[in-house]
């Protein structure tokens, strides 16, 4: 058993060194100063003095002193799934949102081959630059059928989908509210758009009221913005407690559905489907493609009126270039797929009740998970976090570590993402290594 390294306190040690170095020195080394130039400080001119740069780069000093291997960037040479192999060696995977096993499917393959030998690989431009092609309506309509939405419009991008759509939409005399949890691309949506904004505690619907109560007179357009499943922790909203508030006080809602499409509802259809409620009671779906749908890119199905809005203004979708044609064939099929085959999804429900139930027995902490897709280990410090994820490595089993900034420091821990396709076998058996660690090291 090897001893978690105890290093934040030589951490600080080293950054300070580092800045007081930085700091030291003499201005008159560091300035560029030549005759009718301006003067320049040397290490505004290079990024290696870049703070974010001196971070990574104590980050690595430190990592080699205490013989830990840096747990991200690792270089996967097969498929990833329930299982990957890393550096010759196979090893149960907990690392990829590849929730129903559609990524390289067989189904999934052929639809992409036929529509890269009709399509190519790249449509070349934006869709009003360069036209529309077939295969992004039909992906886009059939993502509308599952919210029963009047329409859709596909992103090349999750990420900036959020960014763009709610910089789009909203402005500096609107107001947003969010879940304090809600995923970065949300955030700097939030922030692009230049509207008032608020968190709201997470997952708690007396908060929001407080500050709709408090705030909604005093704006325009209110969005209220949550997960359908919450990527760290694996927790719901009260989804049918969100409408009645968005309802009472005249706001929009807005649900990023990226970790439930596939995952919750009897066929896989969301958080709606969950919870049963009527899905044009909800603004805005929005969707990742690179996760269940084993594709990349990112969705918004809604009224027409949105979707016009964002064909027309959101700088994601009008100066960016259109949905490929194996991109757009990869999710429509994977959709298909979800949608054929709920016995997919029920094997997924299944397995993530499993490992919940399995880590509870063993009293590990996992923290507000419901059992679905993503269940985490809470290690309560992120030094804890990466040498569990290194002890679990040696043990055979790829999960990351969450580590502070993005999460709070004492709620640093290990994220597992189940899929439909992890055995009965291999998640006890990943349970029994966690809690055998666990107890060893005192977690
Ligand atoms: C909740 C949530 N929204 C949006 C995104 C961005 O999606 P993508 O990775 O497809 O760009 C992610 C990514 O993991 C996510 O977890």
């Amino acid at each position: 058993m090897f001893n978690p390294p105890k290093f934040s306190g030589i951490l600080n040690s080293i950054i300070k060194e580092k800045s007081e170095k930085s700091g030291d020195d003499s201005e008159a080394r560091d300035l560029i100063a030549e005759d009718s130039q301006p003067k320049v400080n040397r290490k505004f001119t290079t990024f290696s003095e870049h703070p974010l740069f001196q971070k990574i780069s104590t980050m690595r000093t430190l990592a080699k002193t205490f013989h830990v291997e840096d747990p991200f960037f690792r270089q996967h040479e097969l498929l990833t799934g329930a299982m990957t192999r890393i550096d010759g060696r196979d090893y149960i995977n907990y690392s990829s949102y590849n929730y129903l096993g559609l990524n390289n499917s067989k189904e999934v393959n052929e639809a992409v081959i036929k529509a890269v030998e009709t399509h190519g690989t790249s449509v070349g431009a934006s869709r009003l630059v360069a036209g529309e092609r077939p295969f992004q309506r039909t992906l886009e309509k059939k993502l509308a059928e599952v919210y029963q939405a009047e329409d859709a419009v596909v992103f090349v991008s999750g990420h900036a989908t959020n960014i763009s759509v709610i910089s789009t939409l909203f402005g500096a005399k609107d107001l947003i509210i969010y879940d304090a949890l809600v995923h970065n691309s949300i955030i700097e949506g939030i922030k692009l758009s230049g509207s008032a904004h608020f968190p709201y505690l997470h997952n708690d619907c007396t908060s929001l009221e407080n500050l709709l109560k408090k705030n909604r007179q005093n704006y325009e357009r209110v969005l209220v913005v949550t997960e359908g499943l919450f990527s760290m922790d694996g927790d719901v909203p009260d989804l049918p407690e969100l409408i009645r508030l968005k309802k009472k006080y005249g706001c929009f809602l807005m649900i990023d559905e990226a970790h439930s499409l596939g995952v919750l509802g009897k066929t896989g259809r969301g958080v709606y489907e969950y919870y049963g409620v009527n899905p044009n009671d909800v603004d805005l779906w929005m969707g990742t493609l690179s996760k269940t749908l084993a594709s990349c890119g990112g969705y918004i199905a809604g009224s027409q009126d949105i979707i016009d809005i964002l064909k027309y203004n959101a700088p994601g979708f009008v100066f960016s270039v259109g949905m490929s044609a194996p991109m757009a064939a990869a999710a429509e099929t994977s959709l298909s797929l979800m949608l054929e085959n709920p016995e997919r999804v029920e094997r997924l429900q299944k397995n993530g009740r499993l490992f919940l139930e399995t880590a509870r027995s063993f009293n590990l902490n996992t923290g507000k998970s419901i059992g679905y897709s993503v269940v985490p280990i809470i290690t309560g410090s992120s030094r804890k976090a990466v040498w569990l994820s290194a002890a679990m490595f040696k043990e055979g089993v790829n999960v990351q570590p969450i580590i502070h900034p993005a999460v709070e420091e004492q709620q640093a821990r290990l994220r597992f993402f189940i899929t439909s396709e992890h055995t009965k076998e291999q998640i006890v058996k990943t349970c029994e290594i966690l809690s055998s660690l666990c107890k060893n090291e005192g977690i």
